[in-house]
């Protein structure tokens, strides 16, 4: 017998308890490793859910694989840009995501490839293990000054204001770019709101937060390293594509900016030529919202939007 819901890949502890316990089937997949395709799709048919992760391409193919039960699809994410919005608003699913549960999570990660790539955390870390270190130099690993530096956000929404907010206890004045006004970040964090090309000539740190779509895609190109000062740092725990990574390679091996925090890649788990092999630059693999405590808040809000769903409510966070 199908069940009712599919889970498409390992997810932290309980995943599929508040779904068994709503009285719902499942089909949990434990494996974390991403699902390939054939078998999404075939796993997929005749579920009335099915609950996904980034990895899952989810497009009107896999929608039709599924049926017409099909009735929700749970991403395991903020971002959705994993998923065809219009290939499911035509037939009816209701696509959700994780939205605020991460929020404070993902801005700490932030900051934590901030203040890495500006105090060089890696790098000494490195020198220390490998038996490099003689003695407490005075040219040792100098870095790039954080408090009272100017750091730009590229995307003012809840996560690119709570990175913001983090700038604020370092006396940061802070700069911002977004779609429309962040009147409570104007308010409450005296950020100002400058057309981009101003934001990456003023910004000593540049922090992306923007959601991945048409218009954010390469938006930080090589015209947009030109522009940066040399010394300034570009943090990204966003969305990968949102940077021109070869372009990055490049700007970081010419010199054109000083570092680069990365959470996030153009083509995850590949990274682009030479990056790997570049010191200024600091490198996670997508690990934002990688606290226990947040995951967990992710599985349940993912389970409760399939519960909403199946049992005739409305969903709790509906990504449209
Ligand atoms: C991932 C993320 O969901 O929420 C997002 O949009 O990018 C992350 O939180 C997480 O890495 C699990 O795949």
């Amino acid at each position: 017998m199908t069940a009712d819901v599919f889970v498409t890949r390992t997810l932290p502890d309980p995943a599929a308890e508040p779904l068994v316990a709503a009285g719902l089937t499942v089909d949990h997949r434990d494996d974390d490793s991403g699902c390939p395709p054939a078998e999404l799709a075939e796993r997929a048919a005749g579920v009335r859910a099915l609950l996904t992760v980034l990895s899952d391409r989810v497009d009107a193919a896999l929608m039709d694989a599924a049926g017409p039960q099909l009735a929700v699809i749970a991403n395991y994410a903020v971002g959705f840009d994993n998923i065809d919005l219009d290939a499911a608003a035509e037939r009816g699913i209701v696509v959700t995501n994780t939205p605020d549960v991460l929020t404070e999570a993902t801005a700490d990660l932030a900051w934590a490839l901030l203040l890495a790539a500006a105090r060089r955390v890696v790098e000494g870390d490195r020198y220390v293990r490998d038996g490099r270190w003689q003695s407490p130099s005075p040219v040792l690993l100098l870095g790039a000054p954080v408090h009272g530096a100017t750091l730009g956000v590229v995307g003012m929404g809840k996560i690119g204001t709570a990175v913001a907010r983090r700038g604020r206890g370092f006396s940061m004045p802070i700069l911002y770019t977004n779609r429309s006004p962040n009147a409570e970040a104007e308010a409450e964090l005296g950020a100002e709101r400058v057309p981009l090309d101003e934001l990456l000539a003023r910004s000593d740190f540049v922090s992306v937060n923007a959601p991945l779509n048409d218009d954010s895609r390469h938006l930080i190109d090589a015209a947009a390293f030109a522009r940066m000062k040399p010394t300034a740092i570009l943090v990204n725990a966003g969305r990968g594509p949102i940077v021109d990574e070869a372009a990055l390679v490049e700007a970081l091996r010419e010199g054109r900016i000083a570092g680069a925090g990365l959470d996030v890649f153009e083509r995850e788990p590949q990274l682009a030529d030479g990056l790997a092999e570049l010191d200024n630059v600091v490198l996670l693999p997508h690990v934002g919202s990688a606290t226990t405590e947040t995951r967990g808040a992710m599985v349940r809000l993912a389970a409760d939007n399939i519960i909403a769903v199946l049992a005739g409510r409305d969903p709790l966070t509906p990504v449209r």
